[in-house]
């Protein structure tokens, strides 16, 4: 296996997403041998600009903070719905009055991959368009822009190999990103994912490992397993490790302290995570298992592959475990035929599975996936106010969690400073947000004690107890 590296240049999240609207200042000319790398959507997507700030890095290429700047400039984007897909096109449309000025406009990710050539008719200056599925051609098209090619192009999905880079730029100095399974072969009737990243593909379990020692050796605490479908990892090499025994083998890596994984699948959510979470301290006590609706007949219509009691029993497998584990979900409103009724149910699911936290979202139809064709559309009115109603129950739900939690002692990861001077963010095990004020100068990276002494639906606010550890 060849050497890897890892960079840390600059902080993702300090990093403000640019207004739409924004105009690019004309007078500015590109700087040679540098990049600028806007990424949209999920964690993975994330990760994937890690990994291709690294490949960029590793041809000379140095990162600026304004596309203006830059020779080169990508946009790593996100489809999953339609006001994300549409972003791209009106950062796009910044450079139509700059074509001929020697800049390389970039399309990555999921709207590359499923628009393919068409980005070139919509946005003729647009040179290259790579498909996340196709990262590990990158290096090869890059090497064709830098000898004059003007567009070129990487949308391969009938692969089985995942995207390994000898070099990427880590963007969060506490918690470190690893791609163990990616695609997606579930079906989800809504879902342009396995269009997009192309079928699901597990890298091994030694691969794994090694990046996990390697990143402990480069001081990280904090890893994250990720994958579209991360629990249904399963081992290609003949040591066929389950995905439990990963968690496990990771936790015991020296130097980690921390092993968290997103987003598990709930049919493939079995006891053995569960047990492995309860023996081991350094595995989270958080797993994120979107239930879509709560409603069995519309989780049939999506494809979801379990009915709502299934789930249930999946919920209460968790919260039967010693430790504390938090649970968070995914739902989707306004699903084609979601009646009042349906609608309903995703709201006695919210009673009975207490999540500790829901992203919900208006369903959205998108280009390939099957919901398109589906008859009972749900009016844009109703699919609103049924995202308030559930947003509105949802944050009295978390406020109730975390206000029992005021007086107990917990270990927080601190990575960040807070807008009030002296005041620290941190996260729990449990994936909660902390904050709390300290007069050191310097916590960012520390692991600290925090007597909780406040709660609201989103964050918990507490003081500092002993400290667990530098
Ligand atoms: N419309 C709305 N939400 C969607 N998601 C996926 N596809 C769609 C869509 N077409 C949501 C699901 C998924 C999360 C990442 O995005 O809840 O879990
Ligand atoms: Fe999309 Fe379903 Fe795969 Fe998740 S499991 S990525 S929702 S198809």
């Amino acid at each position: 296996m060849s050497s890897s590296f890892d960079v840390r240049l600059e902080s993702l999240a300090s990093k403000p997403e640019a207004p739409a609207n924004a105009r690019l200042d004309a007078a500015r000319a590109p700087r040679p041998n540098t990049f600028y790398l806007e990424t949209f959507g999920c964690q993975m997507n994330a990760h994937d600009s890690e990994k291709v700030a690294g490949v960029l890095a590793g041809r000379g290429y140095l990162p600026v903070d304004r596309p203006e700047d830059a020779q080169l400039v990508f946009y790593n984007t996100c489809s999953i719905r339609e006001k994300a897909a549409q972003k791209v096109f009106s950062r796009l449309g910044l450079f139509r009055e700059r074509e001929g000025n020697g800049q390389i406009i970039g399309v990555l990710g999921c709207v590359a991959q499923q628009e393919g050539e068409e980005i070139f008719e919509r946005a003729p200056w647009v040179s290259l368009v790579c498909g996340s599925a196709s990262y590990r051609k990158l290096p090869e098209l890059l090497a064709q822009l830098e000898s004059g090619n003007r567009r070129v192009m990487g949308l391969d999905t009938d692969t089985d190999e995942t995207f390994e880079t000898e070099l990427t730029r880590r963007d969060n100095p506490f918690r470190a990103y690893i791609t163990i399974i990616e695609g997606c072969s579930k079906s989800c009737a809504y879902c342009v994912v396995p269009f997009t990243r192309g079928p699901e593909r597990s890298r091994t379990s030694a691969a794994v490992l090694e990046e996990v020692r390697r990143l402990a050796g480069a001081g990280y605490s904090e890893i994250q397993f990720l994958g579209q479908t991360v629990n249904s990892y399963r081992d290609p090499s003949p040591r066929r490790m389950s995905f439990a025994e990963l968690l496990v083998a990771a936790s015991g890596v020296s130097g980690i302290r921390r092993v968290r994984f997103t987003t598990s699948h709930p049919s493939d959510f079995n006891r053995d995570i569960v047990d492995a979470i309860d023996s081991v301290p350094a595995l989270c006590e958080h797993v994120h298992l979107p239930v879509q609706s709560g409603s069995t007949r519309i989780l049939r219509a999506m494809r979801r592959t379990y009915t709502r009691e299934e789930y249930l029993e999946k919920v209460a497998l968790i919260r039967a475990a010693r430790r504390p584990i938090s649970i968070s979900s995914d739902i989707i409103v306004g699903f084609p035929g979601e009646s009042d009724e349906d609608f309903a149910e995703t709201l006695s699911l919210l009673d009975a599975a207490q999540y500790d936290s829901v992203f919900a979202f208006q369903f959205s139809p998108r280009p390939n996936t099957e919901a398109l064709s589906l008859s009972g559309t749900v009016r844009e009115e109703t699919r609103a106010q049924r995202l308030q109603i559930l947003q509105d129950k949802q944050r009295e739900i978390q406020l109730a969690r975390n206000q029992s939690l005021i007086g107990l002692t917990l270990e927080v990861l601190v990575d960040g400073a807070a807008r009030k001077a002296g005041n620290w963010l941190g996260r729990t095990s449990s994936n909660r947000m902390v904050n709390f004020a300290s007069p050191e100068p310097n916590l960012l990276g520390q692991y600290v004690s925090i007597t909780i002494t406040s709660a609201g639906p989103g964050n918990l606010v507490g003081i500092r107890a002993a400290s667990v550890s530098g």
